[in-house]
């Protein structure tokens, strides 16, 4: 290494030396006549210039993270007719010969295209050409790039250059470098991703040829899936840099590549469909940089190692390794960065990690690693970036972790760390994401002194404890700031009169927050602002209004106390959820661009401006619960495509629905459930070929059964309760009949005619349910839209919130539906609950029953049901409510399982019924004594008790949704006893 770098320098000398006598020279010679083969070079610099714009969005990749640090600016803007064009910026010229030999314009601004007649290519003695950072508007690389006969260096990286690279490139023999990287952004909006760059095979063999002495290659973001990376390995061994990261490469690389006696930077990652096999450790590799990220490795990670002990840098994040985390690792004494992230890592982090003094950034994110953080960690005094979220990691944080000198990014995010956490004493700290861990105790003061703090989340803990708002007052470039979801008590006793002025995020839910944060006055960059579920009273303060006028995308003010009209003056908001606060007068239209917009139990009143229509982004609107009356405005079921749910449950709106719904209606969740809606179903309803939830209940619909809706692909739940519906429910012969029904209400109408067997074949999603699992649908930003529905479990009115997708239900009760129940249901055996009480179904129990093993409740109460329990129904242990009262029953009760927890009241009214839990043995054979009165143990579950929860407007809120998915049978059941709901009534039983 010394004699190298020895005689670099020595190199480097004779260089300035030449350099200096040829400067000498050619002073002399520019203050004479230049010769006029030399002048042409400055025409051609010139009308190269003139055919190219200045435009500083051309090189704003240069400012990103992406571009080296050097100065963007317009360098042509010094090429001037009248002077000597070898001062020009960015010209380099032979000091013998003037003629021009390094043209640099990277990061020039540079806007247009370069054609092959561009003068550009008349600059024959070049050496080096760069060209990068600028825009050359997608156009291709001219062939003529590859007419420079002694071009040492060509740059053209993210240039926006696009199509084949052509393969004349290869002519340039010389070449030691070559850079045509190029760096896919994320896209910004709905701006198209830009044309990419495309390499065949036959370049590349080309180039393996002709490239003998090329030391360094560039080709990152290049598209060359039609590329077998088997070729790789041909290129000339004198390689340094080899960067094919993004390319879309297929195929295998031998550990060949691993062998080139110089290659010290070897970057393949982003290739997911490269399988790249990794060197055995004997050999010595002089590899300082090795990028595997999202490839395929073939071989063993932690015997390589051993081999690499140059390496400074090394990224094997998701390559889907498992295990421990190599011990080997240590070995890398000269190692700088250390990506593992997303693997399956497991098992414990190695306490001999922190012998990696060298060690600035250490990513083991996304793995499964379990047990606490190495208690001991001195050699890691140089560390900046300490990244292990979302592991499985327990116990209480280690002190050292809070004194790293140089540290600046720490994140424990997304385990299962507890305790209380130490004061801060690395003063560097610039992000602190410890969210969603179990940690506890007060906010460290020290936290409040880190004036270097740009990102603050904290939240999803157990820290308690008053936190004064003024305490925020020195982190004065907070940018975001998260203390949601913990025990904390946020006070604004002393006054504060500081203003955050870089925050663009501020989270504070759940924090016992009783006014707006006063640091937010006059605050021009708030991008996202929730101050949900707390218990902030009175109306929005006035300076309120005018945070973030232009800047706000994201407000969430739900639940609180919130007082007096609204005015949305946000002309940027996308989200405005203000639902559960207190809020009166006529609905204001939501800004133009606001796509999720909930006022869902407020006191709006008036009618539903049609002015919304205008609103077209509108994906979510919720208005439910309020008194808002009128008729629905005609516009209001489709005037967008972007329309999702509509939600005008629980209001006072009368009239019609609009009868004109024309496709593309792209409605989901349509809810008009309590209110005074009258007339008939528009049948244009059937146009809404995505309606997932239709929710008609407790208005004041007329008309048959609409069977036109059974042809819905999506349709789930379907709700018609409590209105006047009349006839015999029947199919119209249609082929689809309701594929993914899961829920069926019919509840309390006036339908007559036999049980609806029609439809039991077809009601796949009722039987053999399979895909039960889905999270929240409506989601932007961080916060999702739970949907909900309100139907009749176990007598009681309950809001289902987003689980709609496990739960299958009917309730046909209250109507005039006779005959006998068919063998048939027996099919449904994903019904968690039936109810066909209060109709006139007669004959036996169908043993059939037997078969829905996931019934929770079944109510056949007031029917003319005869015969015996079939002994089948023993079978449905999940069973917690069974009502087979007022019926004509007879015969034993069955015994054993569920029907040991049972009451009296299941089987009243039943004269004919014997056996526990009725006083009356069986053995007194079909006597019926009216004097042996069945003990009523406290309410039964009748229909009266039914009726007193739709009086008492009982609603319970099961917000158990996520806890649900997680913990599988028996579930509803677990959620209603527990009490875990968020209950907004009282509870008519128990
Ligand atoms: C290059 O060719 C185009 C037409 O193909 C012409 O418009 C342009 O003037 C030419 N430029 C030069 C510098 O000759
Ligand atoms: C290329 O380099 C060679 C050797 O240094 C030199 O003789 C020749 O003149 C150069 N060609 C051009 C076009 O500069």
């Amino acid at each position: 290494m010394r004699s190298f770098l020895g005689s670099y320098q020595f190199v480097s000398f004779l260089f300035l030396y030449l350099y200096s006598q040829a400067y000498i020279s050619s002073c002399f010679t520019s203050s004479m006549q230049r010769p006029t083969w030399s002048h042409n070079e400055g025409q051609a610099l010139l009308l190269f210039k003139q055919t190219l714009f200045i435009d500083y969005t051309a090189s704003l990749l240069c400012n990103s993270n992406y571009g080296s640090p050097t100065n963007s600016f317009p360098k042509t803007d010094s090429w001037k007719e009248d002077s000597d064009f070898c001062l020009w910026d960015g010209v380099t010229c032979d000091g013998v010969t003037d003629h021009v030999i390094g043209l640099d314009l990277s990061c020039s601004w540079l806007y247009g295209t370069i054609p092959s007649n561009s003068t550009l290519f008349l600059l024959q003695h070049l050496k080096r050409l760069n060209l990068a950072f600028n825009n050359f508007g997608e156009s291709k690389i001219s062939a003529k790039f590859g007419q420079f006969p002694n071009l040492t260096h060509l740059n053209l990286s993210s240039s926006f250059f696009s199509g084949q690279v052509p393969s004349e490139i290869s002519y340039l023999s010389k070449l030691v470098s070559l850079d045509l990287s190029t760096f896919s952004l994320p896209p910004v909006g709905e701006q198209e991703p830009f044309q990419e760059l495309m390499l065949e095979t036959t370049t590349l063999k080309r180039l393996a040829q002709n490239f003998s002495e090329v030391e360094e290659l560039f080709l990152a973001g290049i598209d060359m899936c039609s590329v077998d990376a088997v070729h790789l390995v041909n290129l000339s061994s004198s390689l340094t840099s080899l960067s094919l990261d993004d390319c879309g490469l297929n195929g295998t690389i031998s550990d060949r590549i691993f062998q080139f006696p110089n290659l010290k930077l070897l970057k393949l990652g982003n290739n997911p469909e490269l399988v790249v096999y990794l060197p055995k450790s004997n050999g010595s590799s002089a590899l300082e940089v090795l990028d595997l990220k999202q490839t395929i490795l073939v071989g063993e990670l932690s015997d390589s190692i051993r081999g690499l002990k140059s390496l400074k840098s090394l990224n094997v994040a998701s390559c889907d390794l498992n295990g421990s985390i190599p011990a080997s690792l240590v070995n890398l004494s000269q190692i700088v960065v250390l990506e593992l992230s997303d693997n399956k890592f497991s098992g414990w982090i190695p306490a001999s990690l922190a012998n990696l003094t060298q060690l600035q950034h250490l990513d083991a994110s996304y793995n499964e690693l379990e047990g606490t953080i190495p208690h001991y960690a001195n050699g890691f005094s140089k560390l900046v970036t300490l990244f292990l979220p979302s592991n499985l990691l327990n116990g209480t944080i280690p002190p050292w972790v809070f004194k790293l000198p140089s540290l600046q990014l720490l994140s424990l995010a997304n385990n299962r760390l507890t305790g209380h956490i130490s004061e801060f004493r690395s003063k560097s700290l610039s992000i602190i994401y410890l969210k969603n861990n179990m940690l506890q105790g007060h906010i460290p003061s020290s936290i409040f002194q880190l004036v270097n703090l740009t990102v603050l989340d904290l939240s999803l803990n157990n820290f308690s404890g008053i936190v004064e708002l003024d305490m925020f007052s020195q982190l004065q470039n907070l940018e975001s700031l998260d203390l949601s979801l913990n025990s904390l008590s946020l006070s604004s006793e002393n006054h504060v009169d500081y203003t955050l002025t870089k925050l663009q995020s501020l989270s504070l839910s759940s924090c016992n927050l009783s006014e707006f944060p006063n640091f937010l006055r006059g605050s021009k960059v708030l991008k996202f602002l929730d101050l949900s579920k707390n218990r902030i009273q009175g109306q929005i303060p006035k300076w309120m209004w005018k945070v973030g006028k232009e800047s706000l995308l994201h407000l969430y003010l739900d639940h609180n106390f919130l007082t007096g009209h609204l005015q949305f003056p946000w002309r940027n908001v996308v989200i405005l959820y203000l639902q559960s606060n207190l809020f009166q007068g006529v609905l204001p239209i939501p800004p133009v661009r606001t796509s999720f917009f909930s006022i869902a139990n407020n006191y709006m009143t008036g009618e539903i401006p049609s002015l919304i229509c205008m609103v077209s982004s509108l994906k979510i609107v919720d208005v439910s619960h309020n008194n808002l009356s009128g008729k629905i405005p005609s516009c209001l079921l489709n005037f967008s495509q972007n329309l999702l749910v509509l939600d005008l449950r629980a209001n006072n709106f009368h009239g019609a629905i609009p009868k004109s719904i024309v496709e593309p209606c792209s409605l989901e969740n349509l809810n008009f459930h309590g209110n005074q809606i009258e007339g008939l179903l528009p049948g244009s309803l059937a146009n809404c070929r995505n309606l997932q939830v239709l929710d008609l209940g407790k208005n004041k619909f007329t008309g048959t059964f609409p069977n036109w809706l059974e042809t819905l692909p999506m349709l789930q739940v379907l709700v018609l309760s409590s209105n006047k519906f009349h006839g015999v429910v029947n199919n119209s012969r249609a082929r689809l009949l309701f594929p993914k029904l899961r829920v069926l209400d019919l509840s309390n109408n006036d339908f007559v005619g036999p049980f609806p067997a029609c439809y039991i074949e077809n009601l796949k999603a009722m039987a053999n349910l399979t895909d039960s699992r889905s999270s929240s649908k409506y989601v932007e930003g961080s916060r999702s839209y739970d949907y909900s529905v309100v139907l009749t479990i176990k007598g009681q009115e309950v809001e289902l919130v987003k689980v709609l997708t496990i739960f299958t239900s009917m309730d046909l009760s209250n109507n005039y539906f006779q005959g006998v129940i068919p063998e048939v249901i027996g099919k449904l055996n994903s019904l968690i609950g039936l109810n066909l009480s209060h109709n006139n179904f007669f004959g036996h129990i169908p043993p059939s029953i037997g078969n829905l093993i996931n019934l929770e409740w079944l109510d056949l109460s007031s029917n003319k049901f005869i015969g015996n329990i079939p002994q089948e129904l023993v079978n449905l242990t999940f069973l917690v409510i069974l009502n087979l009262s007022k019926n004509q029953l007879v015969g034993s009760i069955p015994q054993g399982k569920q029907f040991n927890t049972f009451e009296n009241s299941s089987y009243e009214g039943n004269v004919g019924l014997c056996g526990f839990p009725l006083s009356k043995a069986c053995n007194e054979i079909g006597m019926q004594k009216p004097t042996i009165a069945m003990k009523e143990s406290g309410i039964g579950f009748g229909w009266k008790v039914v009726l007193m929860g739709y009086g008492c407007g009982l609603i319970f809120g099961l917000t158990g949704g996520y806890l649900i998915f997680q913990t599988g049978k028996p579930k509803w059941i677990i959620n209603l006893v527990e009490g875990k709901q968020l209950q907004r009534g009282k509870r008519s039983r128990k």
